[in-house]
């Protein structure tokens, strides 16, 4: 990555102009000023560098000043706020009003930059941020060209195009050809933030500084790949511009596409930007291009209806948000298979999901190994062995985590569930970033490594494509999943017909909620979250049936269920958060009642003998349990009782 990583010891960027258009919009003030401001206190400007805005927004430099301080406070992702430094940025900060269809604009524009040139010493090099709708992409490209930047020997000239790249296929050769007849290959910087955040990094810096997993990084090895991005909010009022996007164009294309490239490229020969982007083209370019029959068998799409938030409020659906069509087509969620049909990954299945509105923030990334086979154990209690599972954990938490097996203490060959694992917040000490920093600076170097190239954007469209011209003609049964929720149960079946699971990731608080596990250590929540399966049930589904034998406890994320009474009547209801089932952990009994999914259920089950390898290890964990069960219950069960049960 060249000088990608901004890893300590680094210089300052090379000296420029920057100029934005578009500085008056959102995006500036949330992402690109906190940015700048983290790379000022990181000593990565050069002092041969300003900024100069430009937006239609009758500001004067001293306005926009006093918007961009205020923002910055507001959006700055430092502990503490350094005021000096942000001095040293704001004196540089200039204004210019304008509408960028009018050529007396970049006259007035080109005037300022030549005079912020000779005050600042940058050389003639202006990099000029896109930070408007990609429609005026042309347009300002077109007078810049008119206002002699073009023609300027002087320095070098660079611009940065914000997303969305293309709506779709046409689109996005559209957009490659009217910025190409202004600007060369190596002058466009196409923006994609998740290559800026660290983790996405690491995935290429882990692959191939590791010698030891690289050799396994193949079908012979791995049985799937799953890349989850989940979101808890809604469309925070850009209703108007989702609704014409939707999941699959606003983060599938774009973010998971690259993430997927990352994981499954062929090692480059260098970190040099073509040899990474030769490589992640050639893996977009084997994935397989669904025909309308693959897109109806390996894709399903879905849209929230009215639910809660993480925090219990309740929410509109995606109908009722401000700005969106009563009766929108437009999927706030999918999830789909796909192959990548090289060498390397020849048959490994390679799924994906992500939507708004789901039960929790969290992008993960899943490398399940093959299961090793049990004949080793024959003979002993083990019936069949869990596969390794490789989790890249890129957002909140930010970590690597490998799980396996290892022998529970003992006189018996008995397994259990562990997991090593790699804290970014534990290893390093640096400050929280917006992902904009290490793209800025290495566009003001002249690194294009972590940016989108013109064959990039168009083979993630044509992979694309197939789904939005299919989905266009077939009129989906949305909403079809609650706000809050896991998302739609058919994403559940995609992936369980080919007898795999979704890895859904519990956090330590909500298993600490649940009254049996009160008063669990760490360790112990954390062998739990690793026990834990993940079930979607449809209202009606009968869950557990009473009278028959019991070997696990559901745990209920988000939904209602009813606890059925002898004569088939309602005796009661359990909502989120609740547990049922867990008798059965602790005795043989039979099933004493039988629990129907009300309305649409996320569960997590917690099978027996997980349950009990996890308690073996936590001596006075069980004696808690028992008093529960009870307390609670009624039920009495000596521990010795419970373990000699397994
Ligand atoms: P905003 O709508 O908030 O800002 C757009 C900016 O462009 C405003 O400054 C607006 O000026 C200016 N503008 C638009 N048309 C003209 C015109 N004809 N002449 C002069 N000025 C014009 O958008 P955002 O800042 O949110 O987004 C900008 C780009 O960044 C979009 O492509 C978006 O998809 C992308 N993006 C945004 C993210 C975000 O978090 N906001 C995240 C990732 C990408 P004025 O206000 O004066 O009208
Ligand atoms: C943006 C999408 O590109 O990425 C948003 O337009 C989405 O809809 C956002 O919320 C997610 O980014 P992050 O960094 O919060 O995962």
């Amino acid at each position: 990555m060249g000088s990608a990583a901004l890893d300590g010891g680094q210089q300052p960027a090379e000296p420029c102009i920057l100029v934005i258009f578009g500085a008056s919009g959102d995006l500036t003030k949330r992402l690109l000023m906190p940015a700048l401001y983290n790379l000022a206190c990181d000593g990565l400007l050069p002092q041969q560098f300003a900024i100069l805005g430009i937006a239609m927004d009758e500001l004067t430099t001293e306005s926009f000043r006093e918007r961009m301080t205020v923002g910055t406070k507001q959006f700055s992702t430092r502990k503490e706020f350094d005021a000096k430094m942000w001095d040293w940025l704001c004196s540089r900060l200039h204004y210019v009003p304008g509408k960028f269809d009018d050529p007396a604009a970049f006259a007035r524009m080109s005037e300022l930059v030549t005079q912020l040139d000779q005050q600042y010493q940058a050389r003639g090099n202006v990099l000029f941020y896109m930070a408007t709708p990609p429609s005026v992409f042309g347009l300002i490209s077109d007078n810049l060209e008119r206002a002699g930047f073009k023609t300027s020997s002087e320095g070098w000239k660079r611009i940065i195009v914000e997303k969305p790249f293309g709506t779709d296929l046409p689109s996005a050769i559209a957009l490659n050809r009217e910025i190409l007849k202004y600007w060369r290959e190596d002058q466009i910087f196409r923006i994609d933030h998740y290559l800026g955040k660290e983790t996405v990094q690491n995935i290429i810096a882990f692959r191939f500084s590791n010698g030891m997993f690289e050799p396994l990084w193949n079908r012979n090895f791995i049985d799937h790949i799953q890349f989850s991005v989940s979101e808890s909010v809604g469309v925070e009022g850009r209703g108007g511009y989702y609704d014409r996007s939707g999941v699959l164009r606003d983060m599938m294309q774009n973010h998971m596409f690259q993430m997927l490239a990352y994981l499954c490229m062929e090692p480059p020969a260098s970190f040099a930007p073509e040899a990474v982007r030769n490589e992640k083209s050639k893996v977009l370019d084997a994935v397989r291009i669904m025909d309308g029959a693959a897109v109806r068998t390996h894709t399903v799409r879905g849209q929230y209806g009215p639910g809660r938030d993480p925090d219990g409020n309740p929410v509109p659906g995606y109908r009722q948000e401000p700005s969106v069509p009563p009766g929108s087509a437009t999927e706030t969620f999918a999830a789909m298979k796909l192959y990548i049909d090289n060498w390397r990954w020849h048959g490994v299945p390679i799924y994906l999901r992500s939507g708004k509105r789901l039960w929790r923030r969290g992008t993960d990334i899943v490398v399940q190994l093959k299961a090793a086979p049990e004949v080793v154990f024959r003979g002993t209690s083990i019936e069949s062995l869990d596969a390794n599972r490789l989790i890249f954990h890129i957002q909140p938490d930010q970590g690597i985590e490998l799980r396996f097996q290892a022998k529970r203490p003992g006189p018996e060959m008995a397994l259990q569930k562990v997991n090593m694992r790699f804290d970014y917040s534990q290893a390093f000490s640096a400050s929280r970033a917006t992902g904009y920093e290490v793209l800025i600076y290495n566009c003001m170097n002249g690194d294009a490594t972590l940016f989108s190239r013109t064959d990039l954007v168009e083979t993630a469209w044509r992979i694309a494509q197939p789904l939005l011209d299919t989905w266009k003609t077939d009129a989906p049964d949305f909403p079809n999943y609650a706000a809050g929720t896991w998302g739609p149960k058919a994403a559940f079946e995609l992936i369980e017909r080919d007898g795999r699971k979704w890895v859904e990731i519990p956090t330590r608080e909500t298993l600490a909620k649940v009254p049996l596990f009160e008063g669990a250590d760490s360790v112990l929540l954390g062998s739990l979250i690793m026990a834990l399966k993940p079930v979607v049930f449809q209202p009606g589904d009968v869950i557990i049936r009473k009278g028959e034998p019991g070997r696990e406890l559901y745990l209920i994320s988000r939904g209602e269920v009813e606890v059925i009474g002898d004569s088939g009547e309602v005796i009661a209801k359990l909502g989120e958060g609740s547990v049922f089932g867990e008798i059965s952990l602790l005795t043989s009994e039979p099933r004493t009642a039988t629990i129907r999914a009300a309305s649409y259920c996320d569960c997590f089950v917690l099978d027996k003998s997980d349950f009990v390898r996890v308690l073996r290890d936590r001596p006075h964990f069980l004696e808690a349990i028992t008093e529960v069960a009870q307390a609670r219950y009624n039920v009495s069960v000596p521990g010795e009782k419970l373990v000699e049960q397994m």
